[in-house]
């Protein structure tokens, strides 16, 4: 059975940057910079301008992440794309970003398959663990496994949604996940998920139970409730389901490779709010040498947090050949992940 490795990484953020105080000037919600660093960390976001989809930034951050493994897109065998803000209800990005690739037309034409994950803020370790399974079982020699956002034009930008608005921000990051005799790679992930919490945070749009499932007018024309539209979240209960399933996540990935966490050298949790991480860092005792935090910068990218932290990590000369990395995640659902890597 081959090793599943990370091959190569890339991210992309949009470059317009959206600071606490832009979000009270120029969208007028009542909030202050302190206000939101103290609870969260957060001073800035980026926000992608309209007519750019989850499927673009997806595409710049694979393109990189292609390069950085030195193969070509020809050579991909699935794409796993694990986003909650796909362009559309259906189909999902996976096959947008396929197009946009150039895989489906010309000499290049490369029918792989193209899976979409939506699992949220754990959705890249799920995609993760998907492709590293795909990759061991010899189905597949390299996947291209993205996790990506455009949350900025589904957020409610005013003072009745700022609990919620102010902690997201729009990004991707791309990993490539290769077959190898060497020894190194994913060693182990583990999984989990508790759907009784399932409408603790939720973006609902509509009720497919109902009929019409969004209701309509004379016309036709759907109308969505406020609480329908806009995400919806109770943070209290998040922050502390997310700090007790990491911390637990986490010990399961370590015993499960026979491991203790004093031999990681590097964490890189899922960046929904410092407070959370440094709170699982105080607990489990991790030095912040070992910890890499990028939310202050780009806000809960939600999905693509995780890659995006890799592809600095390598950017920065912080992951190298031979670091075993541990990566975790909590998020909507609930549901939570931890894998472990040598690098
Ligand atoms: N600026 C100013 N005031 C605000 C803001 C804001 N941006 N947001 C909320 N408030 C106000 C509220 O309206 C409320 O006012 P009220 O008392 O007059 O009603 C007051 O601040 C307190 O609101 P709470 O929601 O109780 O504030 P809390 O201390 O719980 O902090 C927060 C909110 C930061 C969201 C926190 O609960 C948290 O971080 N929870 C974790 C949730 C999380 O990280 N979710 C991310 C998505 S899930 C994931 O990725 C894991």
């Amino acid at each position: 059975m081959p090793n599943a490795y990370i091959s190569g990484t890339g991210f992309f953020v949009p470059p317009r940057r959206v600071t606490n105080d832009d979000l009270k000037t120029q969208y007028g919600l009542e909030t202050t910079h302190d206000w939101i660093v103290q609870r969260t960390g957060i001073e800035e976001r980026r926000y992608a301008d309209e007519g750019v989809g989850s499927a673009d930034l997806g595409l710049a951050a694979a393109e990189r992440a292609i390069a950085a493994a030195g193969i070509a897109k020809t050579d991909l065998d699935m794409i796993v794309f694990a986003t909650l803000s796909p362009e559309h209800s259906f189909p999902g990005s996976g096959v947008y970003l396929q197009q946009k690739l150039g895989l489906c037309d010309g000499p290049n034409a490369k029918f792989v398959p193209a899976l979409d994950v939506r699992n949220q803020c754990s959705g890249f370790l799920y995609a993760l663990g998907t492709a590293a399974s795909m990759v061991q079982s010899g189905a597949c020699k390299h996947v291209l496994v993205v996790g990506a956002e455009v949350h900025s034009a589904a957020l409610d930008l005013s003072t009745r949604g700022r609990s919620v608005a102010s902690l997201f921000g729009d990004g991707a990051g791309a990993v490539i996940v290769s077959a190898t005799d060497e020894d190194r790679g994913i060693r182990t992930w583990k999984l989990g998920a508790d759907g009784r919490f399932a409408d603790v945070l939720t973006q609902r749009i509509w009720d497919i139970r109902k009929r019409p499932f969004i209701p309509a007018n004379a016309e036709g024309v759907g109308q969505v409730a406020p609480e329908m539209m806009w995400a919806q979240m109770d943070g209290k209960l998040v922050f502390k389901n997310a700090v007790e399933r990491m911390m637990t996540v986490l010990m399961e990935a370590c015993m499960a490779h026979g491991i203790s966490g004093q031999e990681i050298d590097l964490f890189l949790f899922h960046q929904a709010n410092l407070r959370i991480n440094q709170f699982i860092q105080e607990r489990l005792g991790i030095p912040d040498e070992k910890v890499l935090h990028n939310i202050q910068r780009y806000g809960n990218t939600t999905a693509a947090t995780l890659p995006i932290l890799l592809a600095e990590a390598v950017e920065s000369g912080r992951l190298k050949r031979g670091t075993k990395v541990a990566l975790c995640s909590f998020g909507s659902g609930f549901t939570w992940g931890a894998a472990i890597v040598d690098w």
